[in-house]
């Protein structure tokens, strides 16, 4: 079932709370070093805007613990969207102040007000019913466009639809519908061969999303410190390398699953090994049959992305969360890199799944040749482990 969008209700001179992930990654001066979700909320609030609705968004930034930080005022962020909209954005100091429910009410068709930080509140996180009945009181339509957000359960993203006013339209905004309508496409009727590159450190992060897509994908590639679980499980020698000892079982469990599901699950040939993890370690490529003792890997090798490369190339839909080794280290980023490069040349839906995957398509210039980049790292994720995630869950369906 669809979600109602924005497109499919009036907002004309309606008060149109926005929930947007504006949690955007700032310097010691508070400037923001990438604005790619405010840019993404963009089309949701010109939308809103062309057709004369009073826009109140609504965002938390960073981890505040409920206390009033300036550290985490969202001021910047309101300066840098007045700018990209050309246009002033008015400012509320205090989300949930007796004065800003006057500066809710006072906004004429068009303009826009942005909230302080959310999490300034504890009873954001808490999900607290006065606060989210507080925030409803502003919304004459709710519009949850925070698709970064939307696994937490918290008053913007979930609570304060059920005090909405029985009539009031809970819907996505276009970033949202953008990023479901991938996700879906590919977890229910992706276009075949279907392949899952899964990397990152630890199985136990992965657990989930692995066992969810066995039972969806033609091939599952597995790379980073979690392969290293897998090779172990396998009987191969791992050094010194990141393992989780606990998840050996766990490992085969989920290879011998994939063989009964006759999905090919690849695991490296080749890896690059060191001594230390420091990014002047030198690095060297042995096969995986000879990883010695007292070294560690940390990055897939050459051979490695031959043959992964090759099987993404046959590819229809790929999906990829979570680099190959430590491509922060120049020394260990080919793999990462490598993956970034065969994707790009895909011909079919290319997803990248949020976190350090889509850092590394960015750090590789191949971002623009990707069908979708993810704004949301721990949601995607739990799509990807096929849960219903509670800020969608409450948003109204397509009639
Ligand atoms: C994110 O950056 O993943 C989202 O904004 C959610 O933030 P959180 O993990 O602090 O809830």
């Amino acid at each position: 079932m669809q979600k109602k969008n924005i497109r499919d209700i009036k907002v004309f001179g309606q008060r149109v709370f926005v929930r947007v992930d504006f949690n955007v990654p700032m310097n010691e001066n508070h400037e923001i070093t990438d604005d790619t979700r405010i840019r993404a909320a963009l089309p949701t609030i010109k939308y809103l805007q062309e057709h004369g609705a009073k826009i109140i968004l609504a965002s938390h930034l960073g981890r505040p613990k409920g206390k009033v930080d300036k550290n985490f005022s969202l001021l910047p962020v309101q300066k840098h969207l007045a700018n990209l909209l050309n246009q002033n954005v008015q400012f509320a100091e205090d989300c949930i102040a007796d004065e800003t429910l006057k500066q809710v009410n006072h906004l004429i068709n068009g303009e826009v007000l942005l909230l302080e930080n959310l999490r300034f509140y504890a009873e954001e996180e808490k999900n607290d019913a006065d606060f989210a009945n507080k925030l409803a009181s502003y919304a004459d339509v709710y519009v949850n466009d925070a698709f970064g957000t939307a696994h937490r359960a918290h008053a913007s993203t979930a609570g304060m639809v059920q005090f909405l006013s029985k009539n009031t339209a809970a819907v996505t905004g276009f970033l949202m519908e953008k990023e479901l309508a991938f996700m879906d496409k590919a977890l229910t009727s992706a276009e075949r061969p279907f392949i899952a590159i899964i990397g990152g450190a630890k199985v136990t992060d992965k657990i989930g999303v692995i066992d969810n897509l066995i039972e969806k994908v033609d091939i599952l590639l597995i790379g980073g410190g979690m392969a290293n679980t897998f090779l172990k499980a396998k009987g191969y020698e791992i050094g010194e390398s990141l393992c989780e000892l606990d998840k050996l079982e766990l490992a085969q469990d989920l290879m011998k699953k994939a063989s009964a599901k006759k999905v090919e699950l690849l695991l490296p040939v080749d890896v690059i090994i060191a001594s230390e993890f420091n990014a002047k370690s030198i690095a060297t490529t042995v096969d995986t049959a000879a990883i010695p003792a007292d070294k560690m890997v940390l990055d897939i090798g050459p051979k490695t992305i031959s043959l992964y490369s090759h099987a993404i190339a046959t590819a229809k839909t790929v999906i990829w969360n979570g680099p190959m080794g430590v491509f922060e280290m120049d020394a260990f980023a080919k793999g990462t890199l490598g993956i970034a490069q065969a994707m790009s040349m895909v011909n079919g839906i290319t997803i990248i799944g949020g976190g350090d995957s889509v850092a590394a398509v960015e750090k590789a210039g191949l971002a623009e040749k990707m069908s979708h980049i993810s704004t949301g790292g721990g949601a995607s994720l739990e799509l990807l482990e096929g849960k219903l995630l509670p800020g969608i869950a409450v948003l109204s369906e397509k009639e």
